[in-house]
């Protein structure tokens, strides 16, 4: 395992990280024997740093985390999230009285005195321009309720005002082999102000692993059943957005790029990595054989200037025309 400076936090976290979501909730059932074992195995395969948010299964995300914490001796970072309780995502309802209550609940849930990495779960693109919100992170931090904050993003254009805030150290962005468009538009300003990039959905929700197909099911309560057209959440978190079918074409060019010996996900994982600006890659997971084939990515060489340009070609005729312009 490979660790990439995160911000300006001072910490070095493994560049294949965890995400907490699918053993929270919204993926159909995840044991809680297999949500611990899969927990211990990451951070057996080297990961110091998970990706959580206090409404993944309502508390049960953190609070499985809150128990690995325990188990191990090894020191891992946690970054939360707070605003996904909110009934509608409105500017108004990231106060500080409703921040203060989240940020509670988490430390409860957390077992913590303080929270590592508290990010904004998306909240709406007028939020940006209310200073006010980011004043009272800042005091939350002065309290010792929050080690550092960041954001978790939809747009470019919402990673792009973020970074503006001093001190916001880190931005989540769905970046994947689906999603180009913040390399060139977000990547260069992040870096140039030593901003942390967390790539979440970098499997654009289990495609770029290969493994699904035209008749490929999904349980009734996971979201790639439910949430297919953006039903219950932004349509961006599911598939990263693209359409099914489109996405099962673009994997088969991507399949023929990946190298002997390496997995579809492995190739994936490792494209993402190729980006220095980014941090780290937060790949889900739900059993341990998962978690140890993404943390192989991180040991794998580099990929070929032609893979790369290759991939780029792919996107540009398969999902640059219905993905680009709108996040
Ligand atoms: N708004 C936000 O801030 C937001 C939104 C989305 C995600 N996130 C964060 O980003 C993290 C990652 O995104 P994600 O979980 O949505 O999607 P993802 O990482 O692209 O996909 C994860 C899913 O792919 C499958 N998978 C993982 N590794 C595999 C492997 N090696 N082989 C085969 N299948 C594998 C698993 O599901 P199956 O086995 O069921 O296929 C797993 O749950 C989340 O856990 C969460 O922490 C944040």
């Amino acid at each position: 395992m490979n660790y990439r400076p995160l911000g300006r936090t001072g910490w070095k976290v493994s560049d294949i990280s965890f995400g907490a979501w699918a053993i929270g909730g919204f993926w159909g059932h995840v044991s809680e024997q297999d949500a611990l074992a899969t927990l211990h195995k990451a951070i057996d395969c080297g990961v110091n740093f998970i990706d959580t948010a206090d409404v993944y299964g309502d508390g049960r995300s953190e609070r499985l985390i809150a128990r690995i914490g325990k188990e191990r001796k090894e020191q891992i970072m946690v970054a939360t999230k707070a605003g996904r309780r909110l009934p509608k995502q409105t500017v108004a309802g990231y106060s500080r009285t409703n921040l203060a209550g989240w940020i509670e609940d988490s430390l409860r849930n957390l077992n913590t005195e303080a929270i590592d990495l508290l990010q904004l779960h998306c909240p709406p693109t007028d939020l940006y321009d209310h200073a006010e919100v980011f004043s009272a992170l800042d005091d939350f931090v002065k309290q010792g309720k929050l080690r550092f904050y960041g954001v978790s993003v939809e747009k470019v254009e919402e990673a792009l005002k973020a970074i503006e805030y001093p001190n916001v150290q880190s931005v989540q962005i769905i970046f994947n082999c689906f999603r180009l468009k913040p390399a060139k538009e977000f990547f260069p300003r992040a870096k140039a102000k030593k901003v942390g990039i967390l790539a979440r959905v970098p499997l654009a929700s289990g495609m770029l692993t290969g493994k699904l197909g035209r008749d490929s099911t999904f349980p009734k309560d996971d979201h790639r059943n439910f949430n297919r057209h953006g039903e219950m959440f932004d349509v961006g978190e599911t598939f990263s957005g693209v359409d099914y079918e489109l996405g099962l074409q673009a994997v088969d060019g991507l399949s023929r790029l990946v190298p002997a010996g390496v997995s579809m996900t492995q190739f994936a994982l490792r494209w993402i990595l190729m980006f220095d600006a980014v941090t780290c890659a937060i790949p889900g997971g739900k059993r341990p054989d998962q978690v140890a084939d993404n943390c192989r990515a991180s040991d794998l060489p580099p990929l070929t200037p032609e893979a790369m340009a290759a991939v780029e070609c792919i996107y540009d005729e398969k999902i640059r025309p219905s993905i680009h312009s709108r996040w």
